[in-house]
């Protein structure tokens, strides 16, 4: 059967200006396809449009335009054809503080505008020690997607990035992957009677891609530093959507 699985490069707040031809250009010749999409820093968004992937914003504003000095609206995303933004990824959630409640309503603009929405969910150390992961993931979500229809629903991905797995090099085994995965499939289900597709973030290598993409119920990946390295985010792509 053939993959539907997707890869998402999170490039955060990398690269300049002048490192950016070089990049695309090793990634030009993939047959990346719509199962690709690329989230670059909003500035440079207008570099990336037109090529052979899709296109992501990394953060969206819970406004939809005026006097927000600093937002990027979901419109505006749209408009020069950006089809995914990543909403609650856990560096916005620490550094900026963003509540489930605020991240419900950027998720409203998203949704608006039918952007496909990527949540990212993800539990800290001290949380899964204290054995919380469920509890915590249950609240992130609830409280996210609560209010939209079902039909709304249909744009959103959950992507599981454990907050302990982003940037360490820790990677959770399948098993607890595949576990997890299952509980915010199950939970969302039962919650919103509707199915959710679920990506693995935290920790992603071109090394550990092949026995990663061996977990049965994950529908795709949302990789950070490594997509930074074209070649080594190609083999990403090579083991997860080409092969
Ligand atoms: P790393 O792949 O660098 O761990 O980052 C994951 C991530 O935060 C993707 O959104």
């Amino acid at each position: 059967m053939e993959s539907k699985k997707i890869v998402i490069g999170n490039l955060k707040m990398n690269f300049l200006a002048q490192e950016i031809t070089a990049y695309l250009k090793k990634l030009e010749k993939m047959d990346c396809g719509k199962r690709v999409i690329l989230c670059p820093s909003t500035i440079y968004l207008p570099y990336f449009v037109g090529k052979n992937f899709e296109l992501g914003i990394q953060n969206i504003s819970a406004f939809e335009s005026g006097a927000y000095t600093g937002e990027v609206s979901a419109q505006q995303a749209k408009s020069i054809r950006v089809h995914y933004c990543l909403v609650g990824h856990s560096e916005r959630r620490i550094h900026f503080q963003e509540t489930d409640e605020m991240i419900r309503e950027k998720i409203r603009q998203a949704l608006k505008e039918k952007l496909k929405v990527v949540l990212c969910v993800g539990e800290t150390e001290t949380e899964k020690d204290e054995l919380k992961t469920y509890k915590v993931l249950k609240k992130q979500i609830r409280t996210a997607l609560r209010s939209f229809s079902g039909k709304e629903l249909s744009d959103v991905i959950i992507a599981y990035e454990p907050v302990w797995a982003i940037g360490t090099g820790k990677v959770p085994s399948n098993t607890e992957i595949s576990y997890t995965i299952g509980f915010i499939k199950a939970i969302v289900k039962e919650l919103f009677d509707v199915e959710v597709a679920v990506l693995y973030g935290g920790s992603i290598t071109e090394k550990n891609i092949a026995q990663l993409n061996k977990i049965e119920n994950v529908d795709g990946f949302l990789v950070g530093s490594t997509s930074l390295n074209a070649d080594k985010f190609k083999k990403i792509i090579e083991v997860v959507v080409t092969q």
